[in-house]
């Protein structure tokens, strides 16, 4: 398994070779492609779940059937660790958004680890908390921003995250179609559009398939404050 971007993840961080190396052993690879299924909201769960490469989205569905998702994770960062932490059902579908590899870590390795090496506890911890940050962001969003702002601002985040240099910009290959867009910003994928088209027409994006190439930061960043 390439682990490589799992050695660099802020989690493992501090552990040295040999403890990265026992590990590793503990780990299973499961190889997705776009639409797969990691898990489905209320499934019991036994193990957590870290992105080696692809994207991976967590989502909800309402009971008459309506999808939103919580946030699209990219290589290096985890999911499926409250069920563990917080004995429940998960609490989010996951699903694949590109061709997608995870390592999966059952929850006895990672509670020996924990035990073993309390500094990554810590690292776990910070992690948690920065999800908590932008959760509470995206809260604020929907009630404060309108959709072209939550928008302007979905982008800049996928953007920090995903992007990468282009001739005219920096290219978003954030692998998404325009309805889970959409389910991302909480709006509908009518209203989403309009802002898009909004956006095109102003020249600060250019619209590609399941990617977007961002022309003009700067106005962007306005748009969304
Ligand atoms: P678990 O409940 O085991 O399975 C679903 C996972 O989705 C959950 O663990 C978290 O890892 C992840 N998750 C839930 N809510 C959020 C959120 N607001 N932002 C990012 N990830 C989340």
């Amino acid at each position: 398994m390439d682990i490589e971007v799992l050695r660099r993840a802020p989690l493992f961080a501090t552990l040295d070779d040999d403890a990265f190396r026992l590990l590793t052993d503990e780990l299973t690879e499961v190889d997705l492609s776009r639409g797969a299924s990691v898990f489905r909201e209320g499934d019991q769960g036994d193990q957590l779940y870290f992105i080696v490469s692809g994207k991976v989205k967590l989502g909800r569905t309402s009971p008459d059937g309506r999808e939103s998702l919580l946030a699209i994770l990219g290589p290096g960062e985890l999911f499926g660790e409250m069920a563990l932490f917080d004995p429940a059902p998960r609490n989010a579908t996951a699903t694949a958004v590109s061709e997608t590899r995870l390592a999966g870590l059952k929850n006895e390795s990672l509670n020996a680890l924990l035990r073993n090496r309390p500094e990554v506890s810590a690292q776990l911890l910070q992690a948690l908390a920065r999800r908590l940050r932008r959760t509470n962001d995206s809260l604020s969003d929907l009630v404060f921003s309108d959709v072209p702002g939550r928008v302007a601002k979905a982008l800049l985040d996928l953007a920090d995250r995903f992007g990468r240099p282009a001739t005219d910009g920096v290219l978003v290959a954030h692998e998404l179609t325009q309805e889970e867009l959409a389910q991302l910003v909480g709006a509908s994928r009518e209203t989403v559009n309009k802002a898009l088209a909004e956006f095109v027409q102003r020249g600060w994006i250019r619209l590609e398939a399941r990617a977007v190439v961002i022309l003009d930061m700067q106005r962007l960043r306005q748009r969304s404050r």
